[in-house]
């Protein structure tokens, strides 16, 4: 379906044209004064210079072209030559109409690129924390924006699970139970299905070791060795590494499925080291790839470069990979795999300069085409009240578990106040509702911008909070329930005229859905849908405050109010997926 604002604008450059002026003229925007008009459009004033005229003077023409019209009910030229509309409302009901029939609300999903989006982002054999929300959310977000407008999308959580702190937790493992059959040599059996540890151990023994590696350089030598042997595929390491592998992802699939995220690849740092040799062959035969004190590196600075862009270094002087060089051979794999059109990364912003280097790397030794496209999607910190990165009461990093539990208690407390419900129902309900609070109350912020988590704001039913968003929801779920219990049919009720301004303007936000989903997908913008949806919520919460719709006693016109709660629901609940929540049945 064409947007309405395309349509709108496609009628005026028509008016334009009649009246003997350019078509192009006849942009119409939503108004700026919605105390005057609904849309207005300026192409009067832009007109004045070129055609030699007053503004007013062919704003009225303009006005007596559209005489008649079936798009817009008022067309007012006002001084100095502004045109100020109202749209009408049979041409808005027949466009909602026809908006809730088409499939995605007419939203035309023009996307044909394969997308690989990398989020999530987790280091395996430590727990999530509250760090790792963002680039989860978000990029569950972006990942379903991208699949709506018709793209073929993956996601890849590209685990952190080949660096030192893998070194760090065998050789911790080892310090608590030398013994174990991993460190003996000579052992040439099997190894036990059963991994030597729980999570709750793997949790333990990677800080204590970290810890002990800080304050014991000998210690922190022998865990870097430990990852070398790893990496270059000693036995009894890899299989230690197999269980914290299994033992770990486990309890991130646990984890992230809380927050509805799930990842099409699960693959890591690990999955491509086989890949590195081959690299670094091809980056020195192609001559980009130079030693530079003992190390290897790709020069990526460039001349209209005004801060420092340094090196990337692939292989450090030791031979052994970065960060870097698995994240330039994971892009060798997806192209040569997955062949993406587009790759989007979803990590905090502090990484952009890294980002930049090896967007410039790839570009530089074509591990990608020219026309493949590179995105760096950087977001701000999540802070606590004091606007330093959110910690627990006690000043200690806080687990993403723990601040899901304490939010669905929160949320728990709320749902029971004032409600008639049992303990089980409440908690069912708040399960559902403490994942919209966090959610929403992260993308709700622009994805680049640092945000304060205010548990107390977040798990609100008033304001701009998922649970409002929610409560909306339930709040139409039901009446179309009481409809349906009354014995109507709310799937064949028609769309009709609005009654009043306050559901005329709640059809004209319905109408917008497709320009807002344009936008959100070209902007990589969550928020986008947020601010959309929370209007919407507004919108809806008014006009339900101003008009009888049950108790309307007309029948037609009772009908008509029904299509349009059932759009609204269908727009929401829509939105609400696309940004990774749903709504209960009722709260
Ligand atoms: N594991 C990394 C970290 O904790 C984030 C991974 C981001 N993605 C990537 N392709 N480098 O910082």
């Amino acid at each position: 379906m064409k947007k309405l604002l395309d349509l709108l604008t496609t009628e005026m450059g028509k008016a334009f044209e009649k009246a003997g002026y350019s078509a192009e003229l006849g942009k119409v925007t939503v108004s700026n004064r919605p105390d005057l008009c609904e849309y207005q459009c300026n192409g009067a004033m832009a007109g004045a210079k070129q055609y030699h005229k007053a503004p007013i003077m062919i704003a009225n023409e303009i006005a007596a072209a559209l005489e008649g019209g079936e798009v817009f009910s008022e067309v007012s030229a006002v001084a100095p030559g502004f045109l100020n509309l109202k749209l009408s409302e049979g041409f808005l009901a027949a466009y909602l109409k026809e908006m809730k029939t088409a499939d995605k609300f007419g939203f035309e999903a023009e996307g044909k690129e394969t997308v690989v989006i990398d989020y999530g982002g987790a280091n395996v054999a430590k727990p999530l924390h509250v760090g790792h929300i963002r680039s989860a959310v978000i990029g569950e977000a972006v990942k379903r924006i991208y699949k709506f407008a018709g793209n073929e999308v993956i996601g890849d959580v590209h685990l952190g699970d080949w660096g030192l702190q893998m070194g760090l937790v065998i050789m911790g493992l080892k310090e608590r139970k030398p013994d174990l059959v991993y460190f003996d040599d000579s052992y040439t059996g099997e190894y036990p299905e059963e991994a030597p540890f729980t999570i709750s151990e793997l949790e333990e023994i990677y800080p204590a070791s970290s810890a002990k590696s800080k304050a014991d350089p000998e210690y922190k030598a022998l865990a870097m060795e430990a990852t070398k042997k790893l990496q270059d595929g000693v036995r009894g390491y890899r299989a230690i590494w197999d269980h914290i592998m299994k033992v770990s992802v486990t309890d991130l699939k646990k984890n992230y499925g809380s927050l509805n995220v799930s990842f099409e690849l699960w693959n890591g740092e690990s999955s491509v080291h086989d890949l590195i040799p081959s690299m670094v062959d091809y980056m020195k035969k192609g001559g980009w790839a130079h030693e530079s004190e003992g190390a290897l590196v790709v020069d990526v600075k460039e001349e209209t470069d005004t801060k420092e862009i340094p090196p990337c270094m692939i292989l450090k002087s030791d031979g052994a990979s970065l960060y870097n060089t698995t994240d330039l051979a994971t892009i060798m794999y997806r192209m040569e795999d997955i062949k993406p059109d587009r790759i989007v990364y979803v990590v905090d912003k502090r990484q952009e300069l890294y980002f930049e280097q090896v967007f410039r790397c790839a570009r530089k030794t074509e591990l990608v085409k020219p026309e493949t496209k590179l995105n760096f999607l950087g977001f701000g910190t999540m802070n606590g009240a004091d606007g330093k990165p959110f910690k627990t009461r006690d000043g200690g990093v806080m687990r993403l578990e723990n601040l899901i539990a304490d939010t669905k208690e929160e949320m728990f407390t709320k749902i029971k106040e004032g409600r008639p419900v049992t303990d089980e129902e409440a908690r069912e309900i708040a399960d559902i509702v403490a994942i919209s609070a966090l959610k929403y109350g992260d993308l709700s912020n622009q994805a680049s911008k640092d945000y304060v988590f205010d548990i107390d704001r977040f798990t609100s039913f008033e304001g701009d909070t998922g649970p409002y968003l929610l409560y909306t929801i339930v709040r139409i779920k039901s009446i179309l329930n009481k409809y349906t219990e009354n014995g109507g049919d709310y799937t064949k009720a028609e769309l009709g005229n609005a009654g009043n301004p306050f559901e005329k303007a709640l059809g004209m936000r319905l109408a917008q859905f497709g320009e807002m989903m344009s936008q959100a997908v070209n902007e990589l913008a969550p928020h986008k849908i947020c601010g959309y949806v929370y209007d919407v919520a507004n919108l809806f919460n008014k006009f339900y405050h101003e008009t009888q719709i049950l108790g309307e006693a007309d029948e037609a016109r009772r009908q008509n109010l029904i299509a349009l709660l059932v759009l609204t629901r269908d727009i929401l609940e829509t939105s609400i997926d696309i940004l990774g929540f749903s709504a209960p049945e009722k709260m």
